[in-house]
C-alpha cells in the first residue's frame, strides 16, 4: 500500500497553540500547532460529532470548545469527559514549514 502524504498547511499559517481545519480525502483533519510539534486529529469531538476548532490548546492537549472534554492530541485519547472515545490521528510530515498529512485510507 503506498504511503501518500499530501500537502495540507503551512506552520508559519498556525500561530502556537492554535490549529487550522482542512479537508482531506473528505474528512476534516485539525491540524494543532502545539509546543510540543504539530499533530493532526480528525475535526469532530468524539461526544456529540462536533468540530473540535478553535478549541483551547495546552502542551498536547486540546479541550472541545463545546463541553469541555480533553483529547491528547499526540495519540487521541481522551483525557477527561463527557467524551469517553479517542479521536483519530493522522500521521504528519513536516519538510521546511511544509505540513503533509498521511493520505486517510477509506474505510
Ligand atoms: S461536543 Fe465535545 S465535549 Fe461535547
Amino acid at each position: 500500500m503506498s504511503e501518500e502524504f499530501i500537502r495540507v498547511a503551512d506552520i508559519t499559517d498556525i500561530e502556537l497553540n492554535q490549529s487550522q481545519s482542512v479537508e482531506l480525502s473528505g474528512l476534516d483533519i485539525l491540524i494543532c500547532h502545539t509546543n510540543n510539534g504539530i499533530f493532526a486529529v480528525e475535526d469532530k469531538c468524539s461526544h456529540a460529532d462536533i468540530p473540535l476548532c478553535g478549541g483551547q490548546i495546552i502542551d498536547n492537549f486540546i479541550s472541545c470548545p463545546v463541553h469541555g472534554a480533553v483529547f491528547d492530541l499526540t495519540d487521541g485519547s481522551v483525557q477527561s469527559p463527557p467524551a469517553f472515545e479517542d479521536l483519530k490521528t493522522y500521521e504528519v510530515k513536516i519538510e521546511g514549514t511544509s505540513i503533509s498529512v498521511k493520505k486517510p485510507v477509506s474505510e
